[in-house]
């Protein structure tokens, strides 16, 4: 099994992280295709918890090299600031490697990124404030700066004036902001190029030769299925691609060279920033989720928004990314629900529709239709096999399957690597 991608097939926050680490041990290399640091992938490790933002979350797995791919966009900054934070807690690091033509996140893509966010005032996207989409924009622009730049100091130089050239203008007319100066970002951007020059290689020829080689590799993604540009919430979604797609433009490896895309999936859905959610509550319910699931941002620290489970969404993610498989999670922070409702269809406009509608002004009008499942009271987070689980629960999991349309391989109950029921392994 060659070749895996592993994705948030919600809004993100799926468990993604836990997911990859406790693939980690088990795969050569784990690759970041899309997103930056916008990212917040908990890992609990025993008794350590790690928070990683822009890392891939293999960098957990000493056996692992870990690889950020072209797709990505890095701050600098905060790749090195988490590096050093791993290595203050004797995580080595020094396997890291870095695609030349990922693009950096400079200083005045997270300005524009905050500048544009309050100028939008209530029809603001929420987006993490970290540069992303500025950066993506660049990207698609042709105006951007990619992390070989960094060892040029006169292209770096050209590529900084002409991408500042119209944004000065656009900041100072615009957003009334001062100008940002060329040459103090070249300064700060240079100070990084040493300290980054020996992780930095040509990772497409890399992974291509591993994955010929046999070698394990798990494409790990950031955000989540609804996030995607193409296929998401559009405009409520981050600037990149987190579909399985992704994995193939943001590594530069083919599709015929993947085997099996795994879809992260929680048992109930959370969403962070703005942007329709049909299954959203507003209740007790939705605050009993968000406190038994811990569901506050790990990047931003904002509350994530709480509903049940939509069927709906998770067959859109198995179309969508041609899922092979399901990886549940967060079964646990159900345990207590005298009954679970499901969303299986939408009801819009007084019709009942089976499938995403297309169209942005029907998902805003979507009315979740729910089917009520019967709940289970049994701690079940020392469950280590299926038949473990109570009749109900795992009658919850049969019911996922069934209205998903892949099979659930896995399932968590609980944030610790070894709190994971697993059903059909991943790697054979
Ligand atoms: P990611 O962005 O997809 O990696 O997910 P986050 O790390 O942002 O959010 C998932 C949260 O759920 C983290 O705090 C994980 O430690 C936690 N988690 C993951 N799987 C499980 C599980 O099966 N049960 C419980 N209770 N927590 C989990
Ligand atoms: P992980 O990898 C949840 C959301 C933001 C905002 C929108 C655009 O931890 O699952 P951006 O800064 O990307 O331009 O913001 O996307 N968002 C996430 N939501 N989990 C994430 O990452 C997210 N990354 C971005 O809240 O709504
Ligand atoms: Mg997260």
């Amino acid at each position: 099994m060659p070749a895996l991608v592993l994705l948030g097939a919600q809004w993100g926050d799926e468990g993604k992280g836990k997911a990859t680490d406790l693939l980690g041990g088990s795969v050569d290399y784990v690759v970041r295709y899309q997103g930056g640091n916008n990212a917040g992938h908990t890992v609990v490790v025993g008794d350590q918890k790690y928070a990683l933002h822009l890392l891939p979350s293999g960098i957990l797995s000493p056996g692992c090299t870990p690889v950020i791919g072209n797709g990505v966009v890095v701050d600098p900054a905060v790749l090195l600031s988490e590096l050093s934070g791993l290595n203050e807690r004797g995580v080595d690091t020094s396997k890291l490697l870095i695609s030349g033509n990922a693009h950096l996140i400079t200083p005045y893509n997270i300005t524009v990124d905050k500048v544009t966010e309050r100028f939008l005032g209530k029809r603001k996207i929420g987006t993490t404030g970290r540069g992303i989409g500025p950066t993506y924009a660049d990207k698609i622009n042709r105006t951007g700066i990619r992390v070989q730049d960094l060892f040029d100091e006169s292209i770096l130089h050209q590529k900084v004036e002409a991408a500042l050239d119209v944004k000065n203008q656009v900041l100072a007319k615009l957003y009334n902001h001062r100008a940002i100066a060329a040459e103090q970002v070249v300064e700060e951007m240079l100070g990084y190029a040493d300290q980054l020059r020996g992780f930095v290689t040509d990772t497409t020829l890399l992974l291509n030769n591993a994955i010929d080689d046999g070698k394990v590799v798990l494409f790990e993604g950031g955000q989540g299925t609804l996030l995607d540009v193409d296929h998401g919430t559009y405009p409520f979604v981050t600037s990149s691609n987190p579909t399985a797609g992704g994995a193939c433009t943001g590594a530069g490896v083919g599709p015929t060279k993947i085997n099996r895309v795994i879809g992260i999936l929680k048992a109930y859905t959370t969403r962070v920033g703005a942007g329709p959610f049909p299954t959203e509550l507003f209740d007790k319910d939705g605050e009993a989720l968000r406190t038994i699931g811990g569901e506050r941002g790990v990047t931003t620290g904002r509350d994530r928004r709480c509903g049940w489970f939509d069927a709906v969404i998770a067959r859109y993610a198995t179309r969508v990314n041609g899922l092979t498989d399901f990886f549940l999670t967060k079964l646990d922070v159900l345990t207590g629900w005298e009954q679970i409702p499901v969303c299986v269809a939408y009801e819009i406009d007084g019709k009942r529709v089976e499938e995403l509608p297309y169209s942005q002004s029907d998902f805003h009008h979507a009315k979740p239709v729910y089917e009520m499942l019967p709940g289970w009271s049994e701690d079940i987070t020392k469950a280590k096999t299926f038949s473990d689980l109570p009749k109900n629960a795992q009658a919850y999991v049969k019911a996922l399957e069934e209205m998903s349309g892949a099979p659930i391989s896995a399932i968590g109950v609980g944030p610790g690597r070894d709190e994971t029921i697993e059903i059909n392994s991943f790697l054979s």
